[in-house]
């Protein structure tokens, strides 16, 4: 019966991985996919994970248990909290409703759904460009998906009056899905004066934000600087959506663990909205999978090992930051030909190298180097090692 269906592409991003997990190159490298890699290329479980996973092994009165449809209260409660800061007053006042969700993806999912039933508006406009499954991710929630300006190609910088003139004629109510910080791919991201500007045009035409936080504290080093951007939107006291990964920042990839928050214009709305927001998950995947939203909990609850993820999150942020300026160092040595400046510049895991997609498959080819199409690469797959091997292949590939 299925004899006639076709074969589907692979995806832009996660395809990369399987292409080169094909390639039996000695020397080939994976800068596709956001991951991070120690020095030696070796994917990191965090020591304070270890930590918290032998505090939960030891503990004799642990079950498996199905969670609430909600998730697990405590890594809930915690979640908001970083991400709205300790002292939020719509934390304070109950307006914030969270449940645990399928890390980033699968509380943007949740969100779409959501919104999709239950508000009025149901135009989403996304960044032009945007992480590549953010369009298919409302699509399928059953909103439409529009886009506006972000990137501008020549300053490799933000199209802020592209940005500012296309949320000016958004239709009054639009969902405006917005990156907290390090926006994937460009890692360019607004200054604080400019997400001010953002902030008062959307609530002067009552936009409706929809964060994805899904670098927090990889743009910076700063959990609490990564997330101005939010706070920003939530002491106004309006309404807003919030997705959160810990695939990132605790390194919990495969765990799958995120939070979904929406904060309500009231109390007593926000506990009708999660009672829809259960609606939303039963049928989808009944209540999420305990163990990572625990080793979070363990984490964010205890000063110690919050102080421990810190560092070691200091640390990742930190590394990124000098891959980027051994790479500009290392094309400038080479009199590679244009300006590079912008690879220190933009932030968080990313860098948009501005070369094409003939480019990119040369060095595919002839460098065994793997990226998406687009010409993003992530920084945090890159090390000392591994630094003069992609500058030749940027150098050849762009003076050919
Ligand atoms: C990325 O953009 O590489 C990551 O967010 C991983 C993913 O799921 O695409």
């Amino acid at each position: 019966v299925f004899a006639g269906i076709a074969q589907a592409p692979e995806d832009p991003i996660l395809g990369v991985t399987v292409a080169y997990n094909k390639d039996p190159s000695p020397v080939k490298l994976n800068l596709g996919v956001g991951a991070y890699r120690t020095e030696e290329g070796k994917p990191l479980v965090l020591n304070v994970v270890r930590h918290a996973e032998q505090i939960l092994i030891n503990n004799p009165s642990r079950v498996k248990e199905y969670l609430p449809i909600t998730g697990l209260a405590e890594f809930n409660k915690l979640s908001a909290k970083l991400i709205f800061g300790a002292d939020s007053p719509a934390i304070q006042e109950n307006r914030v409703t969270t449940v645990q969700c399928l890390s980033g993806t699968g509380s943007l999912r949740v969100g779409g759904e959501f919104l999709a039933r239950h508000y009025h508006e149901r135009t989403i406009y996304i960044p032009l460009p945007t992480w590549g499954n953010h369009p298919k991710v409302f699509t399928l929630a059953g909103l439409t998906v529009r886009s506006y300006r972000y990137y501008d190609p020549t300053t490799r910088g933000l199209d802020f009056k592209g940005l500012l003139e296309d949320l000016s004629s958004a239709p009054s109510g639009a969902i405006v899905l917005l990156h907290a910080c390090a926006h994937n791919p460009t890692g360019v991201d607004p200054t604080s004066d400019q997400w001010e500007q953002i902030r008062q045009l959307m609530r002067s035409k009552s936009l409706l934000p929809f964060f994805d936080s899904a670098y927090q504290g990889f743009a910076t080093g700063s959990l609490d600087k990564d997330a101005q951007s939010v706070r920003m939107f939530v002491a106004d006291g309006g309404e807003l959506l919030m997705a959160q990964s810990y695939a990132k920042n605790m390194g919990l990839y495969g765990e799958r663990v995120g939070a979904l928050s929406i904060v309500c214009g009231s109390a007593d709305v926000a506990v009708r909205v999660e009672s829809q927001l259960k609606l939303v998950i039963r049928p989808m995947y009944s209540n999420p999978p305990i163990h990572g939203a625990s080793i979070v909990a363990t984490i964010l609850k205890d000063s110690n090992m919050f102080n421990e993820w810190t560092v070691e999150l200091k640390g990742m942020a930190d590394r990124i930051i000098r891959m980027r300026q051994q790479l500009f160092d290392a094309l400038k040595t080479r009199g590679t030909p244009g300006d590079w400046s912008h690879i220190i510049k933009q932030i968080g895991m990313f860098t948009f190298t501005g070369l094409n997609s003939d480019q990119v498959a040369f060095m595919r080819q002839e460098y065994h180097i793997y990226m998406t199409s687009d010409g993003r690469i992530s920084m945090a797959g890159l090390s000392t090692r591994t630094i003069p091997h992609l500058a030749d292949a940027i150098h050849t590939a762009v003076t050919k």
